[in-house]
């Protein structure tokens, strides 16, 4: 494992450029959000939006905590900077921001086809709640999954925390 150093911090509304760049680098167009959303999310109420930094933004995450309950938006991490941990950080880094918000737990849809995403999710302590049938679309089946305590450390080994 080659784990790369970055600084995860706030995104700042100067970001949104950067951040296009990271959703069109993960995305497929049909699946690319807006300026708008990401501006939602940039600008909206109860939001989390946390930024990995390597001299330039190599992933970003965004939360939304209702009450207890934390949404987990959208993550990306651009590329060339895949498993090198950055997701890691930025779950770890949003599950802690979260939980300082009020959020005890934290839930996500991911779809059924996209094993990396699941893989990391179930790697950092996430649990399959639900599966829901045509979700994006006819065919598109997505999966709930459920962080269940927040105040849980989110690790995926042991080794990594030393
Ligand atoms: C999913 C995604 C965010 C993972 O980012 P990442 O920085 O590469 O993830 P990490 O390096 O932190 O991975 C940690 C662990 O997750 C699992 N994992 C991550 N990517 C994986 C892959 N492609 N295949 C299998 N397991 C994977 C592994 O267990 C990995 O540990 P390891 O590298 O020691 O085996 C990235 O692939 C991505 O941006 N994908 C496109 C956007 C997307 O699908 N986002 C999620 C839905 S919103």
């Amino acid at each position: 494992m080659n784990r790369e150093l970055v600084n995860v911090v706030p995104a700042r509304r100067d970001d949104l450029m950067a951040i296009m760049g990271l959703e069109r680098s993960g995305f497929r167009e049909v699946e690319q959000w807006s300026e708008r959303s990401w501006q939602g999310e940039l600008l909206g109420e109860g939001r989390t939006v946390l930024i990995a930094r390597s001299y330039h933004p190599v992933g970003v995450i965004a939360l939304q905590t209702v009450d207890h309950t934390a949404d987990l938006h959208r993550l990306v991490v651009s590329p060339q900077h895949r498993r090198s941990r950055v997701a890691t950080q930025l779950v770890r880094a949003g599950v802690e921001t979260v939980r300082h918000l009020g959020a005890r737990s934290v839930i996500l849809e991911v779809s059924y086809t996209n094993e990396p995403a699941i893989a990391l999710y179930q790697r950092l302590g996430f649990e399959q709640l639900a599966a829901r049938e045509n979700y994006y679309g006819p065919g598109q089946h997505a999966l709930i999954l459920k962080l269940w305590d927040t105040s849980v450390p989110v690790t995926v080994t042991e080794e990594e925390e030393e």
